[in-house]
């Protein structure tokens, strides 16, 4: 039986006990032990990578790094958007040089969470996974109304053909609760159910899409992966006929950003470069979910730098082409079309006629989002996974589906807990927050490969990365500076991030910290016994 928590001792070795740092060679042989199965092979990482990279960032967000935003609250870069997306490209490529060492030297489920076990102890880690949830789950939540927004618009270029009430249902059953309280004070003869006041919403297209993604990834990693390959597949088609035909229709009317002119290149000048560089860093998120799916990699070592590097290479080249066809086809410098700023492809694409190719893009944008939601909620999992295996969260999230080999409880209590944010969250601040988790992650990790080239220098690392202190040096820098620039920025979500981290610390005080003690103490009595019986 496990000894009784005394509190005396507890206090004693409090300082100890929060700084206990996890073997790396214990949590790879944990894996081992309890791990999951091994089916992703490179180009599954890289379709994966892709899949979680290009979505709304890149479909919705980047008409407004461009031109800047209908309130002014944020500076378009213009046609100097191109240096933006690069700007972005290299805050993350520091990351993901980071990533990939740790993901290599210890592939095991968890990606900055299991890093930073490694190296700066039991309460640090718990920490960075509580942060990643902001990043992972909070995220997911966000893009699945942000998917529902598509799936409205998207439905309503069939407004002949298909019945009222699929194209235009009540708001109640499409939107959140925030959204449609901004609508009824805007028109308070809306239509809306309320219980005391509160008015009634269930975005049901947000929560469909969070139980099919659910499932898909209940019945297996590999079919997960054959998923989001066919959506990575989709977006990427109609992206390339994007630039085709739009890079075509500079034939007859020459692009926006000749001649190089500085006025006419960057309007609002390095300010609205960085201000687009921050706003497009959302594009990129996603390429780190990758590290946290390590351990069912088949070679981790070869395979995982080459799946984290390769997917953040093919989306930089991806977002560079459509940046120049973007902003050569519509002025960006004045005001634009509020079309524009909310699905910039489609806007250029009827533009110049391409209705066809509208509509496809329309279907692209919402593989795009389909993907990014599956890697998302994969990462997630993972993440809650190992936090398990370390006793911060209950062991019975260490079931795994006898048939399908996949943490099918953890899966489902994420994809619920999922629909109960889509039913009470402001999705706003929720996106604010997930930019949040993610730049303290990628801080995280590179200071974790500082310390532990210091602690751990003779580890074998399959990958290093190149022109270390200064990459993840670098690393620090941009995402800390992109992060200091967004706390200076933004109200709510700057004052939330405190308080998630408040209440991440005191949920491990009452609950992570117990149980690992007790954890010891179990294995301690264990150890004595098995001696006592020898
Ligand atoms: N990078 C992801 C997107 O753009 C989060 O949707």
């Amino acid at each position: 039986m496990a000894e009784k928590f005394n509190r005396a001792t507890f206090s004693r070795n409090f300082l100890k006990n929060i700084t206990r740092i996890k073997n790396p060679d214990e949590m790879i042989e944990d894996a081992k032990s309890d791990g999951l199965e091994k089916t992703l092979g490179v180009w599954d990482l890289i379709i994966l990578g892709v899949g979680a990279i290009i979505g709304s960032g890149i479909f919705a967000v980047v008409g407004i790094a461009a031109a800047g935003s209908a309130d002014g609250s944020s500076l378009g870069a213009g046609p100097a958007l191109v240096i933006s997306m690069i700007v972005a490209a290299i805050a993350c490529i520091f990351s993901a040089l980071c990533y990939s060492e740790f993901a290599t030297m210890i592939p095991v489920a968890g990606g900055a969470y299991t890093y930073t076990f490694a190296t700066l102890g039991e309460f640090a880690a718990w920490m960075v996974g509580w942060v990643l949830m902001l990043e992972y789950a909070i995220g997911f939540i966000a893009v699945a109304c942000a998917w529902s927004n598509y799936l409205m618009q998207f439905l309503q270029l069939f407004e002949n053909s298909l019945p009222a009430w699929l194209v235009h249902p009540p708001v109640w059953l499409t939107n959140d609760v925030f959204t449609v309280g901004k609508m009824l004070s805007e028109n308070p003869d809306l239509s809306v159910p309320t219980i005391l006041g509160v008015p009634v919403c269930i975005n049901i297209p947000a929560i469909a899409i969070v139980l099919l993604m659910t499932a898909i990834l209940v019945k297996g990693t590999k079919d997960s992966a054959k998923m989001a390959g066919l959506m990575v597949f989709i977006k990427l088609a109609v992206i390339f006929l994007f630039v085709l035909f739009g890079a075509l229709s500079f034939a007859h009317t020459p692009p926006h950003w000749v001649p190089f002119n500085i006025h006419t290149f960057a309007p609002n000048g390095m300010a609205g470069i960085w201000s687009a560089a921050f706003l497009i860093f959302f594009a990129y998120i996603g390429f780190d979910a990758l590290a946290t799916a390590a351990e069912e990699c088949k070679n981790p070592q070869k395979d995982l730098p080459i799946g984290i590097i390769g997917s953040l290479a093919v989306t930089t080249v991806v977002y560079v082409l459509v940046a120049l066809v973007l902003t050569g086809m519509v002025d960006t410098t004045g005001n634009v079309s509020l079309n524009f700023l909310k699905a910039p492809m489609v806007y250029c694409m009827n533009m110049i006629h391409q209705d066809t190719l509208a509509t496809l893009i329309s279907v692209g944008s919402l593989a795009g989002l389909t993907s990014v939601l599956l890697v998302l909620e994969m990462a997630a999992t993972r993440i809650l996974f190992a936090m398990s295996r370390d006793h911060f969260i209950s062991k019975r999230f260490q079931a795994i589906h006898p048939k399908f080999k996949t943490p099918a409880l953890l899966t489902w209590t994420v994809g619920l807990m999922a629909v109960i944010g889509i039913l009470t969250l402001d999705l706003n601040v929720a996106a604010e927050l997930c930019n949040y988790g993610t730049f303290t992650s990628f801080i995280i990790v590179c200071v974790a490969v500082l310390i532990l080239r210091k602690t751990d220098p003779n580890r074998k690392r399959p990958f290093k990365v190149p022109f270390s202190p200064y990459t993840p040096a670098l690393g620090i820098i941009c995402c800390g500076g992109l992060m200091v620039y967004k706390f200076m920025q933004s109200g709510a979500s700057a004052m939330l991030f405190p308080v998630w981290l408040g209440i991440g610390a005191i949920i491990y005080l009452l609950y992570g910290f117990i149980s690992n003690r007790n954890n010891e103490n179990k294995l301690h009595n264990e150890l004595v016994h098995g001696k006592e019986k020898e």
